[in-house]
C-alpha cells in the first residue's frame, strides 16, 4: 500500500472554510433534491440495484502541489466521500459516478474486466464502443504503456500544455496491459488526466486507473450536474460524488496521433479547441527540428471508411446526445440545401402553434438560443405556445454555450417540453464541438432568414 498524505486543516480558518463550504454545498443539495438520498430498490432492470447515495465533495478543498501527484485534502467530508468511493470501486468492484471538468463520469477499475463490464451494463452501452482510461499522474500513465515506450514529441507538446485537462490521447496497447473490454479489442487505448480536483483525487486515493464514459444511459446527453446523473441512473449506481456543475460542459477532445504521417487526427472535437491545439504545437515545435504536424478534423478534413463503420469515432455509429423530446436545429447562417427555401423567423415560431393541436393543450417549446440572438424576439407571444427559455452564452462566447448546452437539453427535457429548438453557432473554437453534439441530437433542421 502506498502512503498517502491527506492534510486536514484544523486551524480556526480551516474550520471556517470547512463550515462555509459545507453550508454552500448543503444549499446546493437542497436546491435540487435531498442528498444521501435513499432511493427504493423496486426497479426490475437486470443490473444490480442500489440505494444511491449522493455524497457532497468540495473541489476547493483539494490541492495538488505542482511537484507532487498526491492531493492534499482539507475537508474531512470530502476525504470521507473519496474514501467511501474508493472502497466501493476497489473492494466491491462497483461503479462510482464522479465529476470531471468536462462531464460526470461513470468510473470503474480499468484493469479489472469484471468491474469494467459493470459500466457497460449500467449504461446499456454497446460493447464495441471503447472507454477512456483516466489516470492521475504521468507515473500512472506509464504503468499502462508498453515497456520502454517513449511518448511522441507532438504528444509531449500537448501533454505539457493541456494535461491535466479535457484532452484524450490514443496510445498503443500493444503490450495488452489494458483489457480488451476497455479498448473493444483495438490495438490502442484512449487515456487522459482529468483536471477536476475530485476526479484526479479519487484516482490518486484509489491509486488505480479508472475507465469512465459519461455517466448517462447510452444515447442521452452527457450529465454536467449530479442531479442529471441522479435522474438517469438512480438505483443503478451506489455512489454519486457531487462536485457541483462541470466547468467545460462538453466531453474531452479525442486525438489520435499514432499515424505514420505524424499528423494529429481529431476523432471527437471537445473541451480543447482545434485552434488551441494548433497554437500549442506551433509554439512548442517551431524552431525545433521536428516538423509541426497538421491537425485534421474527422469529416471536415479527412474521411475514414474504417472508423465510419467502427464506433471509434464517437457518435458515428450510435445515437448520441438526444433528449427524449425531438430537437430542431435552427440554421440562421449556414447555407440551405439547394431545394430548401428558408422561412422567416416570425413564420417559423408562429407555426409552432400546430403542436398544441397534437398535444391538446398549449404546446411547451424549449428554446436554446444565444443570449444575444436576434431570434429571442420571435420566441415569445405566440398564442397556444408556452416558450421555456434556457439561455446559452452570447454569440461571441461559445465556451459558455458549451458549458450550458447539455444542462439546457436535460433541464428542458425534465420540464416536459414537447419540442426543443436550438440555434446553430459558428463552427470555430468551442463551436466545432457544440455543433458536433447538436447535429447528433437534432432530428430535423430548419433554415430561417
Ligand atoms: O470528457 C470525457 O471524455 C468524458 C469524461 C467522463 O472523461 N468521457 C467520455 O467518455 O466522454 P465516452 O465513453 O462517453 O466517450 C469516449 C469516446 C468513445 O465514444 C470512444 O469511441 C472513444 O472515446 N474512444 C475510446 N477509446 C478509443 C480508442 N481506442 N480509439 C478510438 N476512440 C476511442
Ligand atoms: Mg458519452
Amino acid at each position: 500500500m502506498r502512503n498517502h498524505h491527506f492534510f486536514f486543516d484544523d486551524s480556526p480558518m480551516g474550520g471556517l472554510r470547512a463550515f462555509l463550504s459545507s453550508t454552500r454545498l448543503h444549499l446546493h443539495r437542497y436546491l435540487w433534491s435531498p442528498t444521501r438520498t435513499l432511493s427504493t430498490m423496486g426497479s426490475s432492470s437486470s443490473t444490480s440495484k442500489f440505494t444511491t447515495e449522493v455524497l457532497s465533495c468540495d473541489p476547493a478543498s483539494i490541492h495538488f502541489p505542482p511537484d507532487s501527484d498526491e492531493p492534499s485534502i482539507t475537508s474531512p467530508e470530502t476525504l470521507q466521500a473519496l474514501r467511501a468511493a474508493s472502497h466501493h470501486l476497489k473492494a466491491k468492484k462497483q461503479c462510482v459516478v464522479f465529476p470531471t471538468e468536462t462531464v460526470y463520469g461513470l468510473g470503474a477499475l480499468a484493469l479489472d474486466s469484471d468491474a469494467s463490464r459493470r459500466i457497460f451494463a449500467t449504461k446499456n452501452r454497446p460493447p464495441d464502443n471503447p472507454l477512456i482510461v483516466h489516470v492521475s499522474s504521468m507515473t500512472m500513465l506509464y504503468r499502462l504503456l508498453p515497456p520502454g515506450y517513449r511518448i511522441p514529441t507532438h504528444y509531449e507538446a500537448l501533454v505539457k500544455r493541456f494535461w491535466p485537462g479535457p484532452l484524450t490521447l490514443l496510445f498503443p496497447n500493444t503490450a495488452g496491459k489494458v483489457p480488451d473490454i476497455i479498448t473493444a479489442g483495438h490495438p490502442t487505448v484512449a487515456i487522459r488526466i482529468p483536471s477536476h480536483p475530485i476526479a484526479r483525487a479519487l484516482i490518486a486515493v484509489a491509486d488505480v486507473p479508472l475507465a469512465a464514459p459519461s455517466a448517462n444511459s447510452s444515447g442521452r446527453p452527457s450529465p454536467t450536474r449530479a442531479e442529471h446523473v441522479y435522474d438517469d441512473l438512480k438505483d443503478k449506481v451506489g455512489i454519486i460524488l457531487d462536485g457541483g456543475p462541470c466547468s467545460v460542459g462538453l466531453e474531452s477532445t479525442v486525438v489520435d496521433g499514432l499515424h505514420e504521417d505524424n499528423n494529429l487526427r481529431i476523432l471527437r472535437p471537445g473541451g480543447i479547441t482545434v485552434e488551441d491545439i494548433e497554437k500549442a504545437l506551433a509554439e512548442d515545435l517551431e524552431g525545433s527540428d521536428v516538423p509541426v504536424p497538421r491537425v485534421l478534423v474527422h469529416r471536415r478534413d479527412y474521411e475514414d471508411e474504417g472508423i465510419e463503420q467502427a464506433p471509434t469515432t464517437p457518435g458515428m455509429k450510435y445515437r448520441h446526445y438526444s433528449p427524449t423530446v425531438p430537437v430542431t436545429l435552427l440554421c440562421t447562417h449556414s447555407i440551405p440545401p439547394q431545394d430548401t427555401t428558408p422561412t422567416s423567423p416570425h413564420d417559423y415560431f408562429s407555426s409552432l402553434k400546430y403542436l398544441s393541436k397534437t398535444v391538446a393543450r398549449p404546446a411547451k417549446v424549449g428554446v436554446l438560443l444565444p443570449s444575444d440572438s436576434p431570434l429571442q424576439a420571435f420566441a415569445t407571444d405566440v398564442p397556444g405556445v408556452d416558450f421555456h427559455h434556457f439561455t446559452l452564452g452570447s454569440v461571441s462566447d461559445p465556451s459558455t454555450t458549451a458549458q450550458r448546452l447539455f444542462d439546457g437539453f436535460l433541464t428542458l427535457d425534465k420540464l416536459g417540453v414537447d419540442l426543443i429548438v436550438i440555434e446553430e453557432v459558428e463552427e470555430d473554437r468551442e463551436g466545432l464541438a457544440i455543433m458536433n453534439r447538436v447535429r447528433k441530437a437534432a432530428s430535423e433542421s430548419r433554415w430561417l432568414r
